[in-house]
């Protein structure tokens, strides 16, 4: 007999496995961050969340704690269980051999030895699966490993503030534009992504460090991109104590002077120099072949942040606008040459949501 199926605990459930995940965001890879929890009888009896590092993943972890306990019970996991032998074994078989009735899957794995066949699997055993509860919320928490696995680049988040009439710094530097409020929603991005890039602009005047400053937060990788090797080897960003490298980009021509002038604490990325500098796509691409990178938070500036987007490579934008005005200074983004409307950059699904004092704006380029 099929398992009676309560489709509000189904959603209650899932988000319990989305609020797993959301923990090791950041964390897993090259894997995705999943969350895992089992549930019998109504009650949660295991909740787990796949490891840093990507192993072990939720599933066998879950099935660890639950015990014996998993005859008849209901897996929820928010990303589809593995059906090939990677590193670990297969997730749907331990699932299978767990004896668990029934499987809630957030989203289908797009990762070609996985897509559709962990479902698949578990179905042949004779296991109940009902797939794509909460999807969307799913697949936005992945969105980096699924767009790693489908476009063979990171996913790109392109952040900015700006001032109400669109200005990211006023003529000279110096304090904020931005509230502590989008300033701390920032933080927490820069904990979930695998990495955050700026141009050497920004290093020289802002001189930022890159770093993640929330409580029990992790840095990511930060990836400085310097053509020209014009940002001094003093910068912060060269300095940080943090368990995550800073990578400078330059070009293949400028490697042995890099090594020179930023020592070995920094490491060097070589690629291919376009027209505006470095190949934005190029760098996108091999910063997901060579480091498994999924997720980059672009933190401009204006000229490289008009690059990604010539470039299409940028995924989504978020724009904090504060309620000031400068009527001088950076635009936020420069040297698109737009010469007229019908050719700019369009984006969908334009949302704003009120972060302290500030408006954030968020789009997805068409
Ligand atoms: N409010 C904000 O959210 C925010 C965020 C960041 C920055 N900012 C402001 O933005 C200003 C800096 O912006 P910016 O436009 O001068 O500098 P930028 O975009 O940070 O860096 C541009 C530089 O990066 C290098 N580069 C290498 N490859 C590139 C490529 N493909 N496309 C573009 N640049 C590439 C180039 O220098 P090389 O040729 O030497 O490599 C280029 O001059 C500062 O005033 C800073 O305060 C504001």
């Amino acid at each position: 007999m099929a398992p009676r199926v309560d489709h509000q605990a189904d959603l209650r459930f899932m988000r319990e496995a989305l609020a797993e995940a959301v923990t090791v965001l950041g964390r897993t890879a090259p894997n995705p961050a999943v969350g895992c929890v089992i549930v019998k009888q109504g009650r949660v009896i295991a909740r787990a969340a796949t490891a840093p590092g990507g192993r072990p993943h939720a599933e066998p972890q879950a099935i660890a704690i639950a015990g014996r306990r998993t005859a008849g019970a209901t897996a929820y996991v928010s990303f589809e269980p593995c059906a090939h032998f990677g590193q670990t074994p297969p997730c749907a078989d331990a699932l299978i051999a767990a004896r668990i009735e029934r499987a809630v899957i957030g989203c289908l794995d797009p990762y070609p030895p996985v897509r559709g066949r962990g479902v698949a699997r578990l179905r042949r055993a004779g296991i109940a699966v009902d797939i794509g509860v909460l999807e969307d919320e799913c697949r936005r928490l992945n969105e980096g490993f699924i767009t790693r696995v489908t476009k063979r680049r990171p996913f790109v988040l392109l952040k900015m503030a700006m001032s109400l009439d669109g200005r990211i710094a006023a003529p000279k530097p110096g304090g904020w534009i931005s509230s502590e409020q989008s300033r701390e929603l920032v933080h927490r991005w820069r904990n979930e992504c695998d990495a955050v890039m700026a141009g050497a602009g920004t290093v020289i005047v802002d001189n930022p460090r890159l770093t993640c400053r929330l409580k029990g937060g992790r840095d990511p990788v930060r990836i400085v991109v310097d053509a020209a090797l014009r940002t001094p080897p003093q910068a912060r960003v060269y300095h940080q104590r943090s368990a995550a490298p800073t990578v400078l980009v330059t070009t293949p021509e400028n490697m042995d002077r890099a090594r020179e002038r930023y020592g070995r604490k920094v490491q060097l990325m070589a690629v291919r120099g376009s027209d505006a500098g470095i190949d934005i796509r190029l760098l996108m691409r091999d910063l997901a072949a060579s480091r498994a990178i999924s997720k980059v938070l672009l933190e401009g500036g204006a000229h490289l942040a008009a690059s990604a987007l010539h470039a299409r490579v940028v995924d989504r934008v978020a724009f904090f606008v504060a309620p000031i005005i400068f009527g001088a200074g950076i635009p936020a983004i420069e040297g698109l040459q737009t010469s007229r409307a019908s050719h700019a950059i369009r984006l969908n699904n334009l949302r704003a949501r009120q972060i302290g004092p500030d408006w954030l704006l968020e789009a997805e380029p068409a």
